[in-house]
């Protein structure tokens, strides 16, 4: 069994209980519907600090309007299971009321990194993930707080907003944890139907493919293109975008081959799924 606490102020008196006693605190924020992915940046959180607490609030305002929302995985009991036997200390699982009073007017908007890929395919996405993670930081008071590579666009999203914000806290990154055909983990994949999970496990396939390929001097225009070509042969209805960026800001490293430290980024619909995955070059 693991303590569930649901305001502010309760996680506050957790977290300064602990930090009285001298013990360092990790915030591993997620929205539930939690996976083996999830529960390997709890073992990595484990790693570092003391203390491990995690969040599972599904975020409304980081959903577009016909986005899935309400249909959403939740399961609050399962959750606090997993959470239990993966021995974090604390779930915050806080209401929408509790997390948006009346009255909420501030929106924490980044700029450069968060507007291509995902920033472009889904506007107003990162303002809502970049507020409540803002949020979820000061709340807590952690001193670390782990996000997953899954989302590295995210996990470069949050590093610009500490840093911008002085918010004190260390952020790491995690690494994508998968299944055994390469697929990303994800609340999602329970969408998908068998004949949808074998297109969707060629995501991961064409992404491996792009960073061999760069690997080898390819341009990145080349690889670009032979990446959404793979998609549209496997099956996928709608590629968001498949495309080599720089590592650390997303920026575009020019259509030759790469030069600098690269990742491989995509997402694409099967059915009513977005998958999204990415690979380090
Ligand atoms: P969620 O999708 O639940 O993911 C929570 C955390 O788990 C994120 O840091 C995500 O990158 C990580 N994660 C998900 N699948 C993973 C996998 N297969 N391997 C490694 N890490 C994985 O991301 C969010 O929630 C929200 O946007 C949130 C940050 C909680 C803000 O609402």
């Amino acid at each position: 069994q693991i303590p569930i606490v649901r305001t502010v102020a309760d996680l506050r008196a957790q977290v300064r209980a602990w930090k009285a006693k001298g013990e360092r605190v990790a915030l591993v924020p997620t929205m539930g519907a939690l996976h083996d992915g999830h529960l390997s940046l709890v073992a990595l959180a484990r790693t570092k600090t003391d203390r491990v607490v995690a969040s599972v609030f599904v975020n409304p305002t980081q959903f577009g309007p016909n986005e899935d929302f309400d249909a959403y995985p939740r399961g609050e009991a399962q959750d606090a299971e997993a959470l239990a036997s993966a021995q974090c200390d604390l779930m915050y699982a806080p209401t929408v009321a509790e997390m948006y009073p009346e009255g909420f007017a501030t929106t924490v908007n980044v700029t450069g990194v968060s507007e291509p890929l995902d920033g472009a395919a889904r506007p107003g996405h990162f303002a809502g993930v970049a507020t409540v993670v803002t949020k979820l930081l000061l709340q807590s008071g952690a001193d670390v707080a782990v996000f997953g590579e899954k989302d590295y666009q995210q996990l470069q999203v949050i590093k610009r907003v500490v840093r911008d914000l002085d918010i004190p806290v260390e952020i790491i990154g995690a690494p994508t944890s998968r299944l055994e055909s390469g697929l990303a983990r994800s609340s999602r994949n329970a969408y998908l139907s068998d004949a949808e999970r074998e297109v969707g496990e060629r995501l991961n396939l064409a992404l491996a493919d792009a960073v061999r390929r760069l690997q080898a001097g390819e341009t990145v225009e080349r690889v670009e293109a032979t990446g959404r070509a793979a998609l549209e042969r496997a099956g996928f209805q709608r590629i968001d975008y498949f495309e080599v960026r720089n590592a650390d800001d997303l920026s575009h490293p020019g259509p030759g081959p790469l030069a600098v430290p690269g990742r491989v980024l995509a997402a694409a619909v099967i059915g009513r799924t977005r998958l999204i995955d990415n690979m380090a070059v």
